[in-house]
Protein backbone atom coordinates (compact mmCIF):
# COMPACT_ATOMS: atom_id res chain seq x y z
CA UNK A 1 0.00 0.00 0.00
CA UNK A 2 2.88 1.82 0.75
CA UNK A 3 3.74 3.30 -2.94
CA UNK A 4 -0.13 4.12 -3.21
CA UNK A 5 -0.20 6.78 0.12
CA UNK A 6 0.50 9.72 -2.17
CA UNK A 7 -1.97 8.62 -5.09
CA UNK A 8 -4.42 7.95 -2.27
CA UNK A 9 -4.36 11.13 -0.51
CA UNK A 10 -5.24 12.63 -3.28
CA UNK A 11 -8.16 11.32 -4.42
CA UNK A 12 -9.42 11.36 -1.25
CA UNK A 13 -9.04 15.15 -1.07
CA UNK A 14 -10.61 15.39 -4.94
CA UNK A 15 -13.76 13.27 -3.75
CA UNK A 16 -14.39 14.99 -1.03
CA UNK A 17 -14.46 18.55 -3.26
CA UNK A 18 -16.78 16.03 -5.66
CA UNK A 19 -19.21 14.49 -3.19
CA UNK A 20 -19.77 18.38 -2.07
CA UNK A 21 -20.62 19.70 -5.92
CA UNK A 22 -22.87 16.32 -6.39
CA UNK A 23 -26.26 18.00 -7.32
CA UNK A 24 -29.03 16.84 -4.35
CA UNK A 25 -32.15 17.84 -6.02
CA UNK A 26 -33.69 15.32 -9.02
CA UNK A 27 -32.39 16.89 -12.05
CA UNK A 28 -35.11 17.77 -14.83
CA UNK A 29 -34.36 17.44 -18.20
CA UNK A 30 -35.38 20.61 -20.51
CA UNK A 31 -37.16 18.41 -23.12
CA UNK A 32 -39.31 15.42 -22.28
CA UNK A 33 -37.36 12.63 -24.57
CA UNK A 34 -38.42 8.88 -24.78
CA UNK A 35 -36.16 6.37 -25.28
CA UNK A 36 -38.82 3.80 -25.11
CA UNK A 37 -40.08 5.82 -28.62
CA UNK A 38 -36.33 5.57 -30.28
CA UNK A 39 -36.06 1.64 -29.17
CA UNK A 40 -35.63 0.42 -32.69
CA UNK A 41 -32.42 2.85 -33.21
CA UNK A 42 -29.29 1.36 -31.68
CA UNK A 43 -28.00 3.17 -28.80
CA UNK A 44 -24.67 4.46 -30.92
CA UNK A 45 -26.25 5.62 -33.11
CA UNK A 46 -26.98 8.41 -30.99
CA UNK A 47 -24.69 7.86 -28.68
CA UNK A 48 -21.91 7.44 -31.20
CA UNK A 49 -18.70 8.19 -28.98
CA UNK A 50 -19.67 5.13 -27.13
CA UNK A 51 -18.16 3.11 -29.24
CA UNK A 52 -15.17 5.20 -30.67
CA UNK A 53 -14.11 7.29 -27.90
CA UNK A 54 -13.87 7.99 -24.09
CA UNK A 55 -17.08 10.03 -23.82
CA UNK A 56 -20.11 8.13 -24.85
CA UNK A 57 -21.88 11.51 -25.55
CA UNK A 58 -25.05 12.97 -26.11
CA UNK A 59 -26.56 13.83 -29.32
CA UNK A 60 -28.14 17.55 -29.25
CA UNK A 61 -31.12 19.26 -31.58
CA UNK A 62 -28.67 19.59 -34.96
CA UNK A 63 -28.62 15.73 -34.94
CA UNK A 64 -32.34 15.39 -33.65
CA UNK A 65 -33.54 17.22 -36.80
CA UNK A 66 -32.12 14.89 -39.20
CA UNK A 67 -35.38 12.84 -38.12
CA UNK A 68 -37.54 15.71 -36.94
CA UNK A 69 -37.64 18.42 -39.80
CA UNK A 70 -40.55 19.87 -37.50
CA UNK A 71 -41.26 19.23 -33.66
CA UNK A 72 -42.20 15.98 -32.32
CA UNK A 73 -45.58 15.98 -30.54
CA UNK A 74 -45.39 17.09 -26.79
CA UNK A 75 -42.06 18.96 -26.74
CA UNK A 76 -43.69 22.72 -26.95
CA UNK A 77 -41.56 25.82 -27.41
CA UNK A 78 -38.32 24.25 -25.90
CA UNK A 79 -38.09 22.46 -29.22
CA UNK A 80 -38.23 25.54 -31.40
CA UNK A 81 -35.92 27.70 -28.45
CA UNK A 82 -33.17 24.43 -28.73
CA UNK A 83 -33.23 23.92 -32.53
CA UNK A 84 -32.64 27.99 -32.41
CA UNK A 85 -29.60 27.93 -30.02
CA UNK A 86 -28.38 24.65 -31.63
CA UNK A 87 -28.90 22.97 -28.18
CA UNK A 88 -31.15 21.30 -25.94
CA UNK A 89 -28.65 22.21 -22.69
CA UNK A 90 -28.85 18.35 -21.51
CA UNK A 91 -27.52 17.47 -18.26
CA UNK A 92 -25.27 15.06 -18.06
CA UNK A 93 -26.05 12.52 -15.02
CA UNK A 94 -23.76 9.80 -15.21
CA UNK A 95 -20.37 10.68 -14.25
CA UNK A 96 -17.41 10.23 -12.75
CA UNK A 97 -15.11 12.43 -10.50
CA UNK A 98 -11.92 13.94 -12.26
CA UNK A 99 -9.61 11.49 -10.95
CA UNK A 100 -10.78 8.39 -12.43
CA UNK A 101 -9.92 7.34 -16.38
CA UNK A 102 -13.03 5.81 -17.81
CA UNK A 103 -13.16 4.66 -21.84
CA UNK A 104 -16.06 3.38 -22.80
CA UNK A 105 -14.22 2.32 -26.17
CA UNK A 106 -12.08 0.22 -24.39
CA UNK A 107 -15.11 -1.35 -22.61
CA UNK A 108 -17.71 -1.32 -25.99
CA UNK A 109 -15.71 -2.10 -28.68
CA UNK A 110 -12.90 -3.47 -26.85
CA UNK A 111 -14.43 -5.71 -23.85
CA UNK A 112 -17.69 -6.33 -26.27
CA UNK A 113 -19.98 -5.26 -22.93
CA UNK A 114 -23.71 -4.13 -23.56
CA UNK A 115 -24.46 -0.83 -22.50
CA UNK A 116 -26.98 -2.71 -20.13
CA UNK A 117 -24.29 -4.19 -18.16
CA UNK A 118 -23.49 -0.73 -16.94
CA UNK A 119 -26.65 1.46 -17.00
CA UNK A 120 -29.73 -1.46 -16.90
CA UNK A 121 -32.38 -0.76 -18.93
CA UNK A 122 -32.39 2.29 -21.06
CA UNK A 123 -34.88 1.38 -23.85
CA UNK A 124 -37.95 1.11 -21.83
CA UNK A 125 -37.72 4.28 -19.94
CA UNK A 126 -40.45 6.75 -21.27
CA UNK A 127 -38.86 9.94 -19.55
CA UNK A 128 -35.73 11.02 -18.99
CA UNK A 129 -33.97 9.63 -15.45
CA UNK A 130 -33.72 12.46 -12.84
CA UNK A 131 -30.77 10.86 -10.83
CA UNK A 132 -27.67 8.71 -12.83
CA UNK A 133 -29.89 5.46 -14.21
CA UNK A 134 -27.20 3.16 -11.91
CA UNK A 135 -24.79 5.20 -9.82
CA UNK A 136 -21.16 3.46 -10.67
CA UNK A 137 -18.93 2.83 -7.59
CA UNK A 138 -15.62 1.35 -7.47
CA UNK A 139 -16.89 -1.57 -6.24
CA UNK A 140 -18.80 -1.76 -9.31
CA UNK A 141 -15.42 -1.68 -11.32
CA UNK A 142 -13.73 -3.96 -9.19
CA UNK A 143 -16.26 -6.30 -9.30
CA UNK A 144 -16.51 -6.87 -12.57
CA UNK A 145 -12.67 -6.74 -13.13
CA UNK A 146 -12.19 -9.73 -10.99
CA UNK A 147 -14.74 -11.91 -12.45
CA UNK A 148 -13.10 -11.06 -15.49
CA UNK A 149 -9.54 -11.28 -14.77
CA UNK A 150 -8.83 -7.63 -15.66
CA UNK A 151 -6.59 -5.17 -13.69
CA UNK A 152 -7.39 -3.83 -10.24
CA UNK A 153 -4.30 -1.83 -10.05
CA UNK A 154 -5.09 1.93 -8.33
CA UNK A 155 -2.96 3.60 -11.28
CA UNK A 156 -5.29 1.58 -14.09
CA UNK A 157 -7.85 3.36 -12.84
CA UNK A 158 -6.48 6.88 -11.27
CA UNK A 159 -4.34 9.32 -12.14
C1 LIG B 1 -32.93 8.08 -36.55
C2 LIG B 1 -34.11 8.92 -36.46
C3 LIG B 1 -34.40 9.67 -35.19
C4 LIG B 1 -33.52 10.48 -34.48
C5 LIG B 1 -32.05 10.75 -34.74
C6 LIG B 1 -34.31 11.08 -33.43
N1 LIG B 1 -35.59 10.64 -33.47
FE1 LIG B 1 -37.12 11.20 -32.23
N2 LIG B 1 -38.36 9.88 -33.11
C7 LIG B 1 -38.03 9.09 -34.20
C8 LIG B 1 -39.18 8.26 -34.54
C9 LIG B 1 -39.25 7.24 -35.68
C10 LIG B 1 -40.21 8.59 -33.61
C11 LIG B 1 -41.63 8.05 -33.57
C12 LIG B 1 -41.75 6.90 -32.62
C13 LIG B 1 -43.20 6.54 -32.35
O1 LIG B 1 -44.10 7.21 -32.85
O2 LIG B 1 -43.40 5.59 -31.60
C14 LIG B 1 -39.65 9.61 -32.73
C15 LIG B 1 -40.36 10.21 -31.69
C16 LIG B 1 -39.90 11.28 -30.93
C17 LIG B 1 -40.66 11.97 -29.93
C18 LIG B 1 -42.09 11.64 -29.51
C19 LIG B 1 -43.09 12.21 -30.46
C20 LIG B 1 -44.48 11.65 -30.18
O3 LIG B 1 -45.21 11.48 -31.14
O4 LIG B 1 -44.80 11.37 -29.01
C21 LIG B 1 -39.85 12.95 -29.39
C22 LIG B 1 -40.19 13.97 -28.33
C23 LIG B 1 -38.57 12.84 -30.06
N3 LIG B 1 -38.63 11.82 -30.98
C24 LIG B 1 -37.47 13.62 -29.78
C25 LIG B 1 -36.20 13.42 -30.32
C26 LIG B 1 -35.00 14.11 -29.88
C27 LIG B 1 -34.94 15.15 -28.79
C28 LIG B 1 -33.99 13.63 -30.63
C29 LIG B 1 -32.51 13.98 -30.54
C30 LIG B 1 -31.88 13.75 -29.25
C31 LIG B 1 -34.53 12.64 -31.55
N4 LIG B 1 -35.87 12.54 -31.32
C32 LIG B 1 -33.79 11.96 -32.49
C33 LIG B 1 -36.85 9.09 -34.90
C34 LIG B 1 -35.69 9.77 -34.53
C1 LIG C 1 -18.28 -0.76 -18.32
C2 LIG C 1 -19.35 0.14 -18.01
C3 LIG C 1 -20.03 0.91 -19.13
C4 LIG C 1 -20.51 0.43 -20.33
C5 LIG C 1 -20.45 -0.99 -20.88
C6 LIG C 1 -21.14 1.56 -20.98
N1 LIG C 1 -21.03 2.67 -20.20
FE1 LIG C 1 -21.81 4.51 -20.58
N2 LIG C 1 -20.92 5.28 -18.91
C7 LIG C 1 -20.15 4.55 -18.03
C8 LIG C 1 -19.49 5.44 -17.11
C9 LIG C 1 -18.53 5.03 -16.00
C10 LIG C 1 -19.90 6.76 -17.45
C11 LIG C 1 -19.42 8.06 -16.83
C12 LIG C 1 -18.15 8.38 -17.62
C13 LIG C 1 -17.38 9.61 -17.23
O1 LIG C 1 -17.75 10.35 -16.33
O2 LIG C 1 -16.34 9.85 -17.90
C14 LIG C 1 -20.82 6.62 -18.56
C15 LIG C 1 -21.47 7.68 -19.18
C16 LIG C 1 -22.37 7.53 -20.25
C17 LIG C 1 -23.18 8.59 -20.82
C18 LIG C 1 -23.20 10.03 -20.37
C19 LIG C 1 -22.56 10.93 -21.40
C20 LIG C 1 -21.07 10.77 -21.53
O3 LIG C 1 -20.52 11.09 -22.59
O4 LIG C 1 -20.40 10.37 -20.56
C21 LIG C 1 -23.92 8.03 -21.84
C22 LIG C 1 -24.91 8.73 -22.75
C23 LIG C 1 -23.57 6.62 -21.91
N3 LIG C 1 -22.62 6.35 -20.92
C24 LIG C 1 -24.08 5.73 -22.84
C25 LIG C 1 -23.61 4.43 -23.04
C26 LIG C 1 -24.00 3.57 -24.16
C27 LIG C 1 -24.98 3.95 -25.27
C28 LIG C 1 -23.34 2.39 -24.00
C29 LIG C 1 -23.34 1.17 -24.91
C30 LIG C 1 -23.03 1.38 -26.33
C31 LIG C 1 -22.54 2.50 -22.77
N4 LIG C 1 -22.71 3.75 -22.24
C32 LIG C 1 -21.75 1.49 -22.22
C33 LIG C 1 -20.03 3.18 -18.02
C34 LIG C 1 -20.36 2.32 -19.06
C1 LIG D 1 -32.62 8.91 -30.63
C2 LIG D 1 -31.41 9.06 -29.86
C3 LIG D 1 -31.10 8.14 -28.70
C4 LIG D 1 -31.04 6.75 -28.70
C5 LIG D 1 -31.33 5.80 -29.84
C6 LIG D 1 -30.59 6.37 -27.37
N1 LIG D 1 -30.41 7.48 -26.60
FE1 LIG D 1 -29.71 7.51 -24.70
N2 LIG D 1 -30.06 9.51 -24.57
C7 LIG D 1 -30.53 10.30 -25.61
C8 LIG D 1 -30.82 11.64 -25.09
C9 LIG D 1 -31.38 12.80 -25.90
C10 LIG D 1 -30.50 11.63 -23.71
C11 LIG D 1 -30.66 12.78 -22.70
C12 LIG D 1 -32.12 12.83 -22.22
C13 LIG D 1 -32.49 11.66 -21.34
O1 LIG D 1 -31.77 11.39 -20.38
O2 LIG D 1 -33.52 11.00 -21.61
C14 LIG D 1 -30.00 10.28 -23.42
C15 LIG D 1 -29.54 9.85 -22.17
C16 LIG D 1 -28.95 8.60 -21.94
C17 LIG D 1 -28.27 8.22 -20.72
C18 LIG D 1 -28.06 9.12 -19.49
C19 LIG D 1 -26.78 9.89 -19.71
C20 LIG D 1 -26.50 10.93 -18.68
O3 LIG D 1 -25.44 10.89 -18.07
O4 LIG D 1 -27.33 11.84 -18.50
C21 LIG D 1 -27.85 6.94 -20.87
C22 LIG D 1 -27.08 6.10 -19.86
C23 LIG D 1 -28.28 6.51 -22.19
N3 LIG D 1 -28.93 7.54 -22.81
C24 LIG D 1 -28.08 5.24 -22.69
C25 LIG D 1 -28.68 4.77 -23.86
C26 LIG D 1 -28.72 3.38 -24.25
C27 LIG D 1 -28.11 2.23 -23.46
C28 LIG D 1 -29.40 3.32 -25.44
C29 LIG D 1 -29.78 2.09 -26.26
C30 LIG D 1 -30.63 1.12 -25.53
C31 LIG D 1 -29.75 4.68 -25.80
N4 LIG D 1 -29.32 5.52 -24.81
C32 LIG D 1 -30.39 5.05 -26.97
C33 LIG D 1 -30.69 9.91 -26.91
C34 LIG D 1 -30.72 8.58 -27.36
C1 LIG E 1 -19.15 -5.35 -16.66
C2 LIG E 1 -17.70 -5.43 -16.57
C3 LIG E 1 -16.89 -4.17 -16.37
C4 LIG E 1 -17.19 -3.07 -15.61
C5 LIG E 1 -18.44 -2.81 -14.79
C6 LIG E 1 -16.05 -2.19 -15.70
N1 LIG E 1 -15.09 -2.72 -16.51
FE1 LIG E 1 -13.27 -1.86 -16.97
N2 LIG E 1 -12.86 -3.41 -18.21
C7 LIG E 1 -13.68 -4.49 -18.44
C8 LIG E 1 -13.10 -5.31 -19.49
C9 LIG E 1 -13.69 -6.59 -20.04
C10 LIG E 1 -11.89 -4.68 -19.87
C11 LIG E 1 -10.89 -5.14 -20.94
C12 LIG E 1 -11.30 -4.56 -22.28
C13 LIG E 1 -10.30 -4.93 -23.37
O1 LIG E 1 -10.46 -6.00 -23.95
O2 LIG E 1 -9.37 -4.13 -23.60
C14 LIG E 1 -11.77 -3.49 -19.03
C15 LIG E 1 -10.68 -2.61 -19.08
C16 LIG E 1 -10.55 -1.48 -18.30
C17 LIG E 1 -9.37 -0.62 -18.27
C18 LIG E 1 -8.08 -0.85 -19.03
C19 LIG E 1 -7.29 -1.82 -18.23
C20 LIG E 1 -5.88 -2.04 -18.69
O3 LIG E 1 -5.41 -3.19 -18.55
O4 LIG E 1 -5.26 -1.09 -19.17
C21 LIG E 1 -9.65 0.40 -17.38
C22 LIG E 1 -8.74 1.55 -16.99
C23 LIG E 1 -10.99 0.18 -16.88
N3 LIG E 1 -11.49 -0.98 -17.44
C24 LIG E 1 -11.61 1.02 -15.98
C25 LIG E 1 -12.91 0.80 -15.50
C26 LIG E 1 -13.61 1.71 -14.61
C27 LIG E 1 -13.06 3.02 -14.08
C28 LIG E 1 -14.83 1.15 -14.37
C29 LIG E 1 -15.96 1.65 -13.49
C30 LIG E 1 -16.45 2.98 -13.73
C31 LIG E 1 -14.90 -0.10 -15.10
N4 LIG E 1 -13.72 -0.28 -15.77
C32 LIG E 1 -15.98 -0.95 -15.08
C33 LIG E 1 -14.86 -4.78 -17.81
C34 LIG E 1 -15.55 -3.94 -16.94
C1 LIG F 1 -11.31 -0.55 -12.07
C2 LIG F 1 -11.15 0.83 -11.67
C3 LIG F 1 -10.65 1.19 -10.31
C4 LIG F 1 -9.55 0.65 -9.66
C5 LIG F 1 -8.66 -0.48 -10.10
C6 LIG F 1 -9.41 1.39 -8.44
N1 LIG F 1 -10.39 2.36 -8.35
FE1 LIG F 1 -10.60 3.70 -6.84
N2 LIG F 1 -12.29 4.47 -7.72
C7 LIG F 1 -12.77 4.06 -8.93
C8 LIG F 1 -13.98 4.81 -9.22
C9 LIG F 1 -14.87 4.66 -10.46
C10 LIG F 1 -14.15 5.72 -8.16
C11 LIG F 1 -15.26 6.78 -8.01
C12 LIG F 1 -16.41 6.19 -7.24
C13 LIG F 1 -17.55 7.15 -7.03
O1 LIG F 1 -17.64 8.20 -7.65
O2 LIG F 1 -18.38 6.79 -6.17
C14 LIG F 1 -13.08 5.47 -7.22
C15 LIG F 1 -12.90 6.16 -6.03
C16 LIG F 1 -11.82 5.99 -5.18
C17 LIG F 1 -11.60 6.74 -3.95
C18 LIG F 1 -12.51 7.82 -3.40
C19 LIG F 1 -13.41 7.28 -2.33
C20 LIG F 1 -14.53 6.48 -2.88
O3 LIG F 1 -14.68 5.29 -2.52
O4 LIG F 1 -15.31 7.03 -3.69
C21 LIG F 1 -10.44 6.29 -3.39
C22 LIG F 1 -9.78 6.77 -2.10
C23 LIG F 1 -9.92 5.25 -4.26
N3 LIG F 1 -10.79 5.10 -5.34
C24 LIG F 1 -8.74 4.56 -4.05
C25 LIG F 1 -8.32 3.47 -4.80
C26 LIG F 1 -7.15 2.64 -4.46
C27 LIG F 1 -6.23 2.88 -3.28
C28 LIG F 1 -7.07 1.67 -5.43
C29 LIG F 1 -6.08 0.50 -5.53
C30 LIG F 1 -6.04 -0.37 -4.38
C31 LIG F 1 -8.19 1.89 -6.37
N4 LIG F 1 -8.91 2.98 -5.95
C32 LIG F 1 -8.42 1.13 -7.50
C33 LIG F 1 -12.25 3.07 -9.76
C34 LIG F 1 -11.16 2.27 -9.47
Amino acid sequence: MRRYAGAVLIVIAVSVAWVWALPTAPIHQPLAFSHAKHAKIDCTVCHSGAASAAHAGIPDAPFCVRCHATAPAGTGAAWDRGVAARSFNWVRLERLPDHVMFSHRRHVTLGRLACESCHGEMKTRTTPPTAAPRRLEMTTCLDCHRQQGITEDCNACHR
